[in-house]
């Protein structure tokens, strides 16, 4: 088989090592990848959102399945052009999408088919946002309604800070048309787990629960950004609390998707707070999440990830997945002043030192003139696996010290909470 990853991500490093293993893989491209795609299959320099030319370069090449990475080129639809082209392309319709790109869709989706969720209102008009939330009272969450790259969450710890945040999106328009609507939600108390699901044809696979860390710096302090490093499985999301978050949350999207007449296949990626009541989703993405890949794919590459997602772009699962019984953890070693801003071009040294059941996923990385070097804010995912998420955790941390990048820097407790329980 021929095929195509799009993105330049850990996320995309991580599909294309995965994929890169199947027995049936004759050829693979990343379009446009990074420094460390470049040694899993070939890069192309198109952009990820560059839907025409991703769709000329995969019919040129007679490409037979394309797996799609980051959301933005959902949103744009490449999977209905790829469609409308005759190819074969893994991910939701733009329509289908719209579970992540618009959280007042989503929401109001929930509310529709009984997906448990916080309460909430939307609002294009500050006075009433602001209202409702003093009537919900603090803590409360205000979000921007569109893409904002993970900053247009606002968790107020009080009513002033959530009337600025109003304010920022409403009024002065800070998040631009993303944050043109607002959604006001009930601040919700528990644990945070992600699950992902393989969809296709009305049915889903679950794939062994995620753990992400959104904040920049250890003990959940500092701002919020695409993840700092994940953990795969979650040690106290048994087989029960997955099958709850099936029946309760998965399930129901999946009926109702179709329902509407926008059936979804892709990556189901469901945020959920896991409250004294039971699952409630905070958000969903309609892809695989980034840093949670780089941890679900070491688990998964005993079976056949290709051939998988293949099956599941031509909307048919297998009957089961092969899970590994081992743990994984990803390490995120970011650039000096990331979320904010990122130091580009800085030298990564450290990076020829390999271990086992390790690898070093890409980001950010660029390579001039036989180096590698920083091109973005979230640098390398350094992922380990082990039959325990301790020892996973200890040989994930013991790479990434190895690695030099002038300013840059990790979290020191990834997994950690889990440690001690
Ligand atoms: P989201 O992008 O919607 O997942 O929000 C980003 C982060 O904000 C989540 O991972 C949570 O930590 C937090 N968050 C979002 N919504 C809520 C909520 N209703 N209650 C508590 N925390 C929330
Ligand atoms: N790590 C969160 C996301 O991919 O949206």
């Amino acid at each position: 088989m021929k095929v195509l990853v799009v993105g330049s991500g850990g996320r995309e490093h991580a599909l294309a090592w995965a994929i890169g293993r199947s027995r049936r893989i004759d050829r693979l491209w990343i379009a446009p990848g990074n420094a460390g795609t470049a040694s899993a299959g070939e890069n192309v320099d198109i952009a990820a959102t560059d839907v025409a030319p991703l769709v000329d370069f995969a019919r040129g090449q007679k490409i037979d399945l394309t797996v799609v990475g980051p959301e933005a080129p959902l949103l744009a639809g490449i999977v209905d052009r790829f469609r409308d082209a005759g190819l074969s392309c893994y991910g939701p319709t733009a329509a289908a999408a719209r579970l992540e790109g618009s959280k007042a869709f989503a929401k109001d989706f929930m509310r529709r088919h009984g997906v448990p969720t916080g309460a909430f209102a939307t609002f294009d008009d500050a006075a009433r946002a602001r209202s409702y939330a003093r009537s919900l009272g603090a803590p409360v969450v205000v979000k921007a309604d569109g893409l904002a790259a993970g900053k247009g969450v606002v968790v107020a710890r009080d009513i002033d800070e959530a009337e600025r945040a109003i304010d920022a999106m409403l009024v002065e328009q800070r998040f631009g048309e993303a944050g043109s609507r607002v959604v006001v939600e009930e601040f919700l108390q528990g644990e945070e787990v992600s699950v992902h699901a393989v969809c296709a044809g009305g049915r889903a696979l679950l794939l062994p629960s995620s753990q992400d860390h959104k904040r920049a710096y250890d003990d959940d302090r500092g701002p919020n950004t695409g993840g700092m490093g994940a953990i795969a499985p979650v040690p106290w999301v048994d087989a029960a609390a997955l099958a709850r978050v099936e029946s309760e949350v998965v399930r129901p999207v999946l009926d109702g998707m179709a329902a509407e007449g926008t059936p979804f296949t892709g990556t189901l990626y469901a945020g959920i707070m896991w409250t004294a009541a039971g699952p409630k989703v905070l958000e969903f993405n309609a892809r695989f999440g980034d840093p949670e890949t780089q941890s679900l794919m070491p688990l998964l590459v005993d079976g056949d990830v290709c051939e998988l997602l293949a099956s599941a772009a031509s909307g048919n699962l297998p009957n089961g997945l092969r899970l590994a019984s081992r743990c994984a953890a990803t390490i995120v070693i970011a650039s000096k002043g990331y979320p904010e801003g990122a130091v580009a071009g800085v030298e990564i040294r450290g990076l020829d030192a390999v271990e086992a059941d390790t690898m070093v996923f890409h980001a950010g990385t660029r390579a001039v003139d036989g180096r590698i070097v920083t091109a973005g804010g979230r640098v390398l995912g350094i992922t380990a696996w082990a039959p325990t998420l301790p020892g996973a955790l200890g040989r994930a941390y013991l790479v990434a010290e190895r690695i030099h990048i002038d300013g840059a820097f990790y979290r020191s407790d990834i997994g950690r909470r889990h440690l001690t329980q």
